[in-house]
This record gives structure tokens, C-alpha cells and sequence, in this order.
């Protein structure tokens, strides 16, 4: 956690609680606040009721909160009655009949993309920059661990590493190289859809824009075996200005697809 965010967030932790043990480290740094009252002096704050870790962050004034849970709500109904290989996220992968790709998420941010593609056969690896994201979407994946339904996929094929997508590339070795690599960087919305409004927003407050999304491309096409899937808002320009061989589109979103 830089410095500017630590004076921005805190942990909420009332009296007679404890504080989860955290493996990022840094965000054990945060201020530990037990009078409710005093959370009003942050844009945010982490805390850990009900067994989750959740983000609450102030938009307009109001506070809204965010944990990433795959075995509830929109992520696991997209899971099983989301369109399959037929949707356009699976297209644009390139998922066959027999063919489960290694796929590597650059921007693994709530794993929301990344879990429908494990749920479709995908094999994935997440990397995450951001502490605060890395930490919700490690406490959703332990939790899915331990789920009687998804359990098994999420412990064999779906994995985060919290680290630099560069660096993480740059310390790849020729033998590991995915089959595919998948980019959705923060891209500022347009539109008014409630709900993805709500969770961009609070992501937003934790990591700002992702100014430096442009330079994740040539990496990302050098350590591709096949392509390389950039997930776009349908109004966004092409990542790089590079112009991809093929397009997908979607509702709201464009899937640029670049051979390798
Ligand atoms: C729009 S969100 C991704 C949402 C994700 N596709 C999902 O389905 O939940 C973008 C995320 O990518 C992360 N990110 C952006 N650039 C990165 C980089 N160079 N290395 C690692 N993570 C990065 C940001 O911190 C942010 O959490």
C-alpha cells in the first residue's frame, strides 16, 4: 500500500474483534479504527464480518460495499446459465470442443472474467497489482475452495499471483508460456448500468486508472503461444492504437483478438 493510500483507508475493527491474518502484508499497515464514527474521517475502509473481507468505499457521499464472492449472486449464475463456448468471451479465448487453453489474466482484478472462463475449462493464473484488490480476490478464492460445487475447479485451475504483469512476464520461462493472454485494464465508463457502475467505482477508488495499459501489449503478444484478448469497453479505442485481427463484440463490450 503506497503511502497516499494509507492515509486514505482503514480497518474497521470493533471492539472485542481481531483482524484476519493477511498475507499482503502492507494492508496490515492500515489504521485499525473501532469507533464507527471515525470511519467518516476516510474514502474507505477493509473489514471481516460474516467471514468475508469486504471493501466499503464512500461514492457521492454514500458508502458502498464490495467483496468478491463466486459462489453467490451474478458470478455463479453466469457460471451456469451464461451461454457456454458460444458466448463472447469464449470465442474470443478460441475455446474448441477439445481444447482447454492456459490462459493468463494480465488484469485479474475481482476474477469475475477469469472465473467464467475456468468454469468453461480454462486453466487460469490471475496476476494483481493492487494490495487491496489482490486481498478481496484471495479471501473470494479461499473461500470458493472450500465450496462443495466449485470447489475442485478452484483449487486445480484457477490460481492469483500479486505482482506486476510485466514482471511477471519478464521472469517466465520459455516452458510456461499460456496458450493465451487476457487484458481488461481500467478504461474510464460511459455508461450507466447500476450495478458495474458500483463495483468499477469502489475498484476505482482502490487502484485510480490504469494509465500505463498501453505498454502491457507487446509484452503480453512476445509470451502468447496463440493470442492475446483484449477486453474493451465497445466506445474505447484499440489498446496501443494497435489494430487486432479480430473483433467480437458483445452488449457493451469488444473482445480484440491478436494472433500470435
Ligand atoms: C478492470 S479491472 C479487471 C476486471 C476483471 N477482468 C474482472 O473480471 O473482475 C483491472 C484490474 O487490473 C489491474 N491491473 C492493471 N494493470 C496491471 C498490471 N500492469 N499488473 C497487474 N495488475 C494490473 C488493476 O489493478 C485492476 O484491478
Amino acid at each position: 500500500m503506497n503511502d497516499k493510500n494509507k492515509n486514505r483507508f482503514a480497518w474497521y475493527q470493533p471492539l472485542g474483534t481481531r483482524r484476519p491474518a493477511l498475507t499482503i502484508a502492507c494492508l496490515a499497515e492500515l489504521p485499525a479504527i473501532n469507533d464507527e464514527s471515525r470511519l467518516a474521517d476516510f474514502d474507505g475502509y477493509f473489514s471481516a464480518d460474516d467471514g468475508r473481507i469486504k471493501f466499503t468505499g464512500r461514492i457521492h457521499d454514500q458508502w458502498q460495499s464490495l467483496c468478491v464472492d463466486f459462489r453467490e449472486g451474478s458470478a455463479d449464475y453466469r457460471r451456469q446459465h451464461g451461454g457456454g463456448r458460444k458466448q463472447a468471451i469464449a470465442r474470443a479465448v478460441g475455446l474448441k470442443h477439445n481444447w482447454n487453453p492456459s490462459v493468463l489474466d494480465l488484469t485479474g482484478g475481482l476474477g469475475r472474467d477469469a472465473f467464467v472462463l475456468c468454469g468453461l475449462g480454462c486453466d487460469m493464473t490471475l496476476i494483481e497489482r493492487s494490495p487491496a484488490v489482490a486481498l478481496l480476490l484471495e479471501d473470494g478464492i479461499a473461500r470458493a475452495r472450500q465450496d462443495e460445487w466449485i470447489g475442485e475447479m478452484m483449487r486445480d485451475r484457477f490460481r492469483l499471483e500479486h505482482t506486476e504483469a510485466r514482471q511477471y512476464l519478464a521472469s517466465l520461462d520459455q516452458d510456461h508460456r499460456p496458450d493465451v493472454i487476457y487484458l481488461d485494464p481500467m478504461y474510464p465508463a460511459r455508461r450507466k448500468n447500476a450495478a458495474i457502475k458500483k463495483e468499477m467505482r469502489l475498484i476505482k477508488l482502490l487502484v485510480g486508472e490504469d494509465p500505463d495499459a498501453d505498454s502491457l501489449l507487446v509484452p503480453a503478444l512476445q509470451a502468447a503461444n496463440k493470442r492475446v484478448v483484449v477486453k474493451r469497453p465497445d466506445y474505447a479505442p484499440f489498446l496501443a492504437e494497435r489494430k487486432p485481427d479480430i473483433e467480437i463484440t458483445s452488449k457493451s463490450h469488444r473482445f480484440d483478438v491478436y494472433l500470435t
